[in-house]
């Protein structure tokens, strides 16, 4: 794959200007270690501003990690973790949540979302101590299809599990997509609509690496911290990651990056859903676009354009838009879809 700028992944994209600028501010004189900064007391100030009073965020490295430790704190290892079969949670962390040993239980989806329905033939053998026994729901926000649960969908789904004994946590390593393409505060597909915990996500939106375990609920986390640490997820510097994830959320800037590559993700579903011969899969909902197009048209376009291909099988690609896409770049990348279409 070359180095040009591409729709590869979020991940791809740099790290916000003015992330930069507020890991040098923070990078002045000395400060406790491991959380015990202005920094981090900042942070989640913003946290509880954004998810309410309750919320307790603990910041982490990475989006596996966060996700691993909600797994660990909301369940018992004989409880299960129902997710979609597409989720980041069974598809792309190599087993850590079987490592953490939580079995998940996946489900089909047509397009990432999983709903009652979908989930409710798994909840069978209750209180069977040969079977695990379903626990927690883990949802993505957006999905691994670049779809979006909606606030009431988020509300129906923690209500059903609430009533049968399950707990609901959102995989949001791109919450923030979601909330901007929704128009909606974070709180509103979190807090407000009876989730448990939260993996927020900064990194895709911008940041260096900075990620937050989002508790919603004082009877949920007992021992966090420790935890925290057992995982490896500590930060000794943490004041570097705290000042990332309170300059995102200090005033609109999760909203800007992460509505800003919403947006070249519509441009771009737009440019090539009107062209014969690609078939857009899913709708596009937040940053990606997944695509059906030939193998060999595929194969001219990633010589010039960084890109993955989704599913082999299919020939689906998946084209992600990030914070610092620009309009010019969608359109010449969209040309060459054209061209390379023949
Ligand atoms: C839905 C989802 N969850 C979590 C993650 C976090 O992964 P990482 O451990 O690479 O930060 C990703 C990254 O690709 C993701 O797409």
């Amino acid at each position: 794959m070359s180095e040009r700028r591409g729709f590869a992944s979020d991940n791809h994209a740099g790290v916000h200007p003015e992330v930069i600028a507020a890991i040098a501010d923070a990078n002045d004189g000395h400060a406790a270690a491991y959380g015990g900064d202005p920094w981090t007391a900042g942070a989640q100030q913003r946290f509880r501003e954004h998810f309410g009073p309750a919320a307790r965020a603990f910041p982490v490295f990475n989006g596996t990690g966060a996700n691993v430790l909600c797994l660990e704190a909301l369940t018992q290892p004989w409880q299960a973790v129902v997710c979609a079969r597409t989720a980041h949670l069974h598809v792309d962390e190599c087993g850590a949540p079987e490592r953490a040993g939580r079995k998940l239980l996946v489900v089909d989806t047509p397009d990432g979302r999983l709903t009652p329905e979908l989930v409710a033939p798994l909840l069978v053998r209750i209180g069977d101590e040969h079977a695990v026994q379903p626990r927690l729901l883990s949802i993505a926000q957006s999905t691994e299809l670049g779809t979006v649960h909606r606030p009431e969908a988020v509300a129906a789904l923690a209500e059903w599990a609430h009533a049968h004994g399950l707990l609901l946590h959102v995989d949001g390593a791109r919450l923030c997509n979601a909330a901007a393409a929704l128009g909606v505060p974070l709180r509103a597909l979190t807090t407000d609509a009876g989730v448990d915990a939260v993996s927020f996500g900064g990194t895709k939106n911008g940041l260096m690496g900075a990620e937050a375990v989002v508790l919603l609920r004082d009877d949920l986390g007992d021992g966090f911290k420790y935890r925290r640490k057992r995982a490896m997820q500590l930060a000794s510097k943490m004041r570097y990651i705290s000042a990332q994830l309170e300059a995102l959320l200090r005033g609109d800037l999760w909203e800007r990056s992460a509505a800003h590559a919403n947006a070249m993700a519509r441009r771009l579903g737009a440019a090539v859903g009107a062209l014969e011969g690609v078939r857009v899969t899913q709708p596009v909902e937040a940053n990606a676009v997944f695509a059906v197009l030939p193998p060999a048209a595929t194969e001219r376009l990633q010589r010039s354009w960084p890109f993955y291909v989704w599913d082999e099988g299919s020939g689906e690609v998946r084209w992600m838009a990030s914070w610092d896409t620009t309009e010019d770049e969608v359109d010449a990348f969209a040309a060459d879809v054209r061209a390379a279409l023949g």
